[in-house]
């Protein structure tokens, strides 16, 4: 009998890799996405590259009804991988109520229609944004979380709180957040990929869409940091890493092996890259030249954010495989293929 697993936001670039991931490892999958920044195409995408047609329901997780209307399909499910979420930092500064409303709405009402299906399992889609600016690298998940920058980052601290008190009071429910440091790259089909709404708030598709002369150079946010080149250092890790350790933490859920109700593990490589280092390595893996400018700092950047990765190894069994050159040739095959169909 397969284990059947909901996916929140599973169309969306981190969640349509992990569903991919999950259907390699023969589970079942019910998409819930509202589209809002993705499309049914991505479904085609992700039948042609399995196989199968995952099942998919057209939701807004903000309307609670709708939301326990669903959840009630699908009482025999096992567990959810929580995606579904607004992600654009600058756009959270903007117009906050629209994240707190979108993004903890969301995780609220799947939570409330959990538990009233009996569905004991959480997977959620964290951020290492909620450590703030770190005061020790590398960071362990024993840093201190600092309130986040941007209100897009804290829903996710938020979100990981509310969590906090649902399993205080819920001795069979069980989650486990991951925290992801930057996630970047493709699958390697090309079939899917980051899809930014509008101009992109990251660094990577940033890049790929001015080599591929949809943008007209790429602005460096500041090269005046206490960094090697002056310009802030991340810990990029390539999104079907990331998806591949979603399958772990399910496991380990589904398997019953956690050794607290709500545990956390950052995900990362524990390699850190300043960003003219990640421009010298495109334009190295494409043989293209990069068009870009040094400008002032960007509001809420930090100098250097990297994982540790100790805690995931030793307790998923997880750590990534996939190097930054990789990352980066999958990114531009990605926006290449974009841009062809686009065309
Ligand atoms: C990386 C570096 C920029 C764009 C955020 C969120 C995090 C996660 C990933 C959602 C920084 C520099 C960027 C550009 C630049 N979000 N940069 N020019 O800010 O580390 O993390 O995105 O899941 O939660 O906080 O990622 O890609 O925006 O920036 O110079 O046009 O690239 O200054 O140093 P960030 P990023």
């Amino acid at each position: 009998m397969k284990h059947k697993i909901i996916v929140t936001g599973g169309c969306g670039y981190i969640g349509s890799h992990t569903v991919i991931a999950l259907m390699e490892n023969d589970f079942e999958v019910i998409i819930l996405d509202d589209l809002s920044n993705s499309n049914e195409q991505i479904l085609d995408r992700i039948t042609k590259i399995t196989g199968r047609k995952p099942e998919f329901v057209k939701v807004d997780l903000k309307d609670l009804d709708h939301v326990h209307n669903v959840f009630g399909h699908f009482r025999d499910a096992d567990a959810v991988i929580h995606f579904a979420a607004h992600k654009a930092v600058s756009e959270s500064v903007q117009e906050p109520l629209k994240y707190y409303q979108n993004n903890l709405y969301s995780l609220i009402n799947t939570l409330i229609s959990q538990q009233e299906n009996g569905i004991h399992n959480i997977i959620f889609s964290s951020s290492a944004t909620v450590y703030g600016n770190p005061d020790t690298l590398p960071i362990t998940e024993k840093n201190k979380t600092q309130r986040p920058f941007s209100p897009y980052g804290n829903t996710k601290k938020i979100a990981e709180e509310i969590l906090e008190d649902v399993v205080l009071v819920s001795p069979d429910f069980s989650a486990i957040s991951l925290r992801y440091f930057n996630p970047i790259g493709a699958h390697e089909s090309g079939q899917i990929g980051e899809f930014p709404n509008g101009i992109p708030n990251n660094l990577m598709p940033y890049i790929t869409q001015t080599a591929a002369g949809v943008r007209e150079k790429l602005m460096v946010f500041g090269n005046d940091y206490p960094t090697k080149d002056g310009t802030p250092i991340r810990d990029y890790i390539h999104v079907v890493d990331l998806a591949e350790a979603h399958v772990l933490a399910l496991k380990r859920l589904l398997n019953k092996e956690q050794e607290s109700q709500l545990e956390i593990f950052n995900l990362g490589t524990g390699d850190g890259y300043s960003v003219l280092e990640v421009i010298q390595s495109f334009e190295s893996v494409t043989g293209s030249k990069l068009n870009f400018e040094i400008t002032g700092r960007r509001d809420g950047d930090v100098p250097k954010l990297f994982a540790s990765t100790d805690l995931a190894k030793e307790k998923l069994g997880w750590s990534a495989n996939r190097k930054l050159d990789e990352m980066i040739s999958s990114s531009w095959k990605w926006e290449q293929n974009l841009r062809e169909e686009l065309i």
